[in-house]
């Protein structure tokens, strides 16, 4: 079951502001290793037997290459963003139209803020929707207007963790007669979304402290493979007792603007 992804080339990649606790405008950035390490994502994915396309980056969007925040697809629609950021507004646009001159038909701009697959994670039966730095919880009741599917709102408090993508990611999707599995890190969470998350996956991989702060958490599973960082060691071994394959890739210079692999990658779920 190959995935389709969206990805943006990091060529005008730089940490310029600082609109997350990850991102200092003072340290130094390798414009060339982030773009390698880049390419071997996006090679790690095509081994995989995905299929990957490419979003023209554009001058002046350093942040572009985080695709995951330019479009939620499910069942071929589209629901594109709206940045709480000035800094990031525009990249919204350039994915509109890559979604329109690539044949998508059912593409909804939305009223509200809402950073995609930052803060949507598709389970299979439901939208989880982030909320607490960038999605506004308005964006939730529109996402399940929009995309006809229903939606579990989750508050988070912890500001490294300002995306939900940094703090969960689904393993594998419901089906039929199995219910979705994830792995997430509880204290990103509020109290009352912690206990909702309890009740939805009472057999989740739980995350700690450390498997949270390389953003191990930032994974991308295709139900079977795990990628991720290479520093999150132990949250592999937790996902490869649960018979997942961790790949890991390097995705240092990247974590300087606040993402990992999932960041990077837009999914496409026709
Ligand atoms: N510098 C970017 C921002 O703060 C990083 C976005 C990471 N993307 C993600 N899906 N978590 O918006």
């Amino acid at each position: 079951m190959p995935r389709r992804y969206v990805m943006c080339p990091p060529r005008h990649f730089a940490v310029d502001y600082a609109i997350n606790p990850w991102m200092d405008p003072n340290a130094p950035v390798d414009p060339a290793l982030a773009l390698r390490q880049w390419g071997e994502l996006r090679d790690t994915y095509r081994r995989l037997g995905h299929l990957v396309d490419e979003v023209e980056p554009q001058p002046g969007l350093p942040d572009m290459v985080f695709a995951a925040n330019s479009g939620t697809v499910v069942d071929g629609r589209v629901l594109g963003s709206r940045f709480a950021t000035r800094e990031r507004a525009a990249e919204a646009e350039h994915f509109r139209r890559w979604f329109v001159e690539n044949g998508f038909r059912d593409v909804t701009m939305p009223r509200e803020v809402n950073e995609a697959e930052g803060d949507f994670a598709w389970t299979g039966r439901v939208l989880l929707a982030g909320t607490g730095f960038r999605t506004d919880p308005r964006a939730h009741a529109e996402a399940q207007e929009v995309l006809g599917v229903p939606v579990v709102s989750l508050k988070l408090l912890d500001p490294r963790y300002y995306h939900l993508d940094t703090a969960l990611f689904v393993l594998s999707e419901a089906t039929d007669d199995r219910a979705a599995h994830v792995a997430y890190y509880p204290e990103a969470f509020s109290p009352g979304s912690r206990r909702a998350l309890e009740r939805l996956f009472p057999d989740a991989v739980l995350a700690d402290a450390a498997d949270a702060s390389c953003l191990g958490l930032n994974a991308v599973s295709d139900g079977r493979n795990v990628v991720l960082p290479v520093e999150a060691g132990a949250l592999a071994e937790k996902v490869a007792a649960h018979g997942y394959e961790p790949v890991f890739v390097d995705i240092s210079e990247l974590r300087k603007a606040g993402g990992g692999p999932k960041c990077c990658t837009m999914e496409i779920r026709k």
